[in-house]
């Protein structure tokens, strides 16, 4: 397995840039007295975060298509509903987070109530720029709507809000079972992962057969990234991380070291980067950014 790569790094470095200025463009106040909340919004989405959601889309767009401006308001659609889904989940009555991004988390600079709505503006404008976005080649009506549906069902009560419930539901219970786990990771983590590969798979016009193996690719990519952040809690170095360590243990969190072990939890996480680097093979997808974007979920340190 590759340890940090170069080109990796730099490929990311340009999405995060791209991605940002555009992010910048389409969250922002039509009129003054939004000024508030759009600052809350803006506050927790343009603090930075390693946009890997959206890296992820625009490297599927590359690998299928050739080129990727087809997908970026659709790649910003996910950076703003993972930013509502950090907002929440650091609410007092959710993980009871302070530290996010290396700053202090928005319900402590803008209060609960604030931080609900920054939340709830951020998914609701994720929506209305997935509905504008231009009908141009490769890009038709009905790649749009399949692509508006895999991001609404992946973000939804079937994928990340599941996870987050049934999450919820699991901190401080003494027996989790591997399955819970595993369905825990796949839906509050993985779905959003699913939905990313597969919204930009279908809007760059992939066949049903690469839609199959990339999505393969996705769940094992989704399992490796919380794996690896559940080891973070205990390895992780805050300054780094941007969030406080620890506080998974703190919390009882269902987590893979809570229920394997350090070491189990390594070989789990090995074993599902061997998964999706055999998903990507199956469609000669290999010697690609895809896979050094699984060799890099499960070695990253932030
Ligand atoms: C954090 O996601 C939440 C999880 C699903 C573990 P990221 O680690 O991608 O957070 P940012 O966007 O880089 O801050
Ligand atoms: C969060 O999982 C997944 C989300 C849907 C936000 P965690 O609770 O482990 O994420 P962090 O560690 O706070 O970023
Ligand atoms: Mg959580
Ligand atoms: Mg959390
Ligand atoms: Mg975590």
């Amino acid at each position: 397995m590759k340890q940090s790569n170069t080109g990796l790094l730099q490929f990311m470095k340009a999405c995060k840039s791209e991605v940002e200025q555009r992010l910048d463009e389409l969250v922002r106040p039509s009129r003054d007295d939004s000024a508030r909340i759009y600052e809350a919004m803006r506050y927790s989405l343009l603090s930075g975060g390693k946009r890997l959601r959206a890296v992820l889309m625009i490297a599927v767009a590359d690998v299928v298509f050739g080129s990727h401006a087809h997908v970026l308001d659709a790649a910003c659609a996910l950076e703003m509903i993972h930013a509502y889904s950090l907002i929440h989940d650091d609410l007092p009555c959710m993980d009871d987070d302070d530290l996010r991004r290396g700053m202090p988390t928005n319900h402590r600079v803008f209060g609960e109530a604030m931080a609900v709505l920054a939340g709830d503006g951020l998914l609701t404008l994720a929506f209305v720029t997935l509905a504008g976005m231009p009908i141009s080649p490769p890009v038709t009506h009905d790649r749009l709507l399949r692509c508006i549906e895999e991001i609404g069902v992946g973000a939804g009560p079937e994928g990340m809000v599941r996870g987050q419930a049934l999450d919820i539901a699991s901190t401080g219970a003494a027996d989790v079972s591997v399955d819970l786990l595993r369905s825990i990771h796949a839906a509050k983590t993985g779905a959003l992962f699913l939905a990313a590969v597969r919204a930009a798979a279908i809007l760059s016009g992939a066949s049903d057969r690469v839609l199959s193996s990339l999505s393969a690719y996705a769940r094992a990519l989704g399992l490796v990234f919380q794996i690896r952040d559940d080891m973070l809690d205990v390895i992780g170095n805050e300054a780094a991380l941007g969030k406080r360590v620890g506080s998974d243990y703190s919390k009882k969190k269902a987590s893979y070291p809570a229920v394997f072990g350090m070491e189990e939890s390594q070989r789990l996480m090995l074993e599902a980067v061997a998964s999706g680097h055999e998903a990507l093979a199956a469609e000669g997808l290999s010697n690609t950014l895809l896979s050094e974007i699984l060799d890099y979920a499960a070695t990253r340190d932030r």
